[in-house]
């Protein structure tokens, strides 16, 4: 196990929105979070990165608690977060917003190297380096931030919605990429509104629901599991 959530109690102002959340994330898995709006999934992210810091329970990562750790702290450990919304900076070259990712990093011939790794395992990266970050397509953008996780090696990368805003073929083109990464031998962790195309890219799915997890499996037991569509997925399987 890489990552384990145990009891995780967490929220804002208004209340707990996470309600114990128990939640394993096998090394080496690619592990898709569902469920409807407002269940938490994003909240599970947060809390993992440090972003939100959990009121109750454990975040356990190599068996380490990093519960309530500072975001930094948890970047350096080796978990790296794409957020839901287009991060870039529109104003800045494909390569300078890829460098950024490395910011923790000193040494100048440690920086070079990363890059030279990332661009050729995303080539558009080298292609349109030198182009403004803001001229290229949603999903190439996309692809960008995905390389600028890379930056610092991660060894869990965690994606919130990375089907969002995108038509079918540049969906594809993502979750080819999400592949690519996958295959660099990183844990992935990904939230997704889009059931089928979250579940059929993992390797083992979580069903939340009112800040709980309700389900946990592989992922084609989730996808197959007579309830899902019907209680959880607002019928969104109904037909696929
Ligand atoms: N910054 C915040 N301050 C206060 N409440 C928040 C904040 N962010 C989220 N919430 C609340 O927490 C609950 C869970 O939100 P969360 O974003 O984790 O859900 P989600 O499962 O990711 O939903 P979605 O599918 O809409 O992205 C919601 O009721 C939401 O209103
Ligand atoms: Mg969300």
């Amino acid at each position: 196990m890489l990552l384990e959530l145990r009891n995780v109690v967490a929220g804002y102002d208004g209340g707990d929105v996470l309600k114990g959340v128990n939640l394993p994330v096998l090394e080496g898995s690619i592990t898709c979070i569902v469920g409807p709006n407002g269940a938490g999934k994003s909240t599970v992210l947060r809390a993992v990165s440090g972003l939100l810091r959990p009121r109750v329970g454990e975040i356990l990562f190599e068996g380490r608690n990093i519960a309530g750790m500072s975001p930094r702290h948890v970047l350096e450990l080796g978990i790296a977060q794409v957020p839901q919304n287009h991060s870039l900076f529109n104003d800045m070259t494909v390569r300078e917003n890829v460098r950024l990712g490395a910011f923790l990093l000193n040494d100048h011939a440690q920086v070079n190297r990363a890059l030279a790794y990332v661009e050729d395992l995303f080539p558009i990266v080298r292609e349109r380096a030198h182009d403004k970050a803001g001229s290229l397509s949603g999903g190439q953008q996309r692809l960008v931030e995905f390389a600028r996780c890379l930056m610092l090696n991660p060894k869990l990368i965690l994606l919130d919605e990375p089907s969002m805003g995108l038509d079918p073929r540049t969906l594809k083109a993502v979750f080819d990429t999400i592949s690519v990464m996958h295959a660099s031998g990183r844990t992935i962790l990904l939230v997704e509104q889009n059931v089928k195309t979250g579940l059929g890219a993992a390797s083992h799915g979580v069903v939340m629901e009112s800040g709980r997890v309700r389900l946990i499996g592989t992922s084609g037991e989730i996808l197959h599991h007579p309830e899902i569509g019907r209680l959880y997925l607002g019928g969104a399987l109904a037909g696929a």
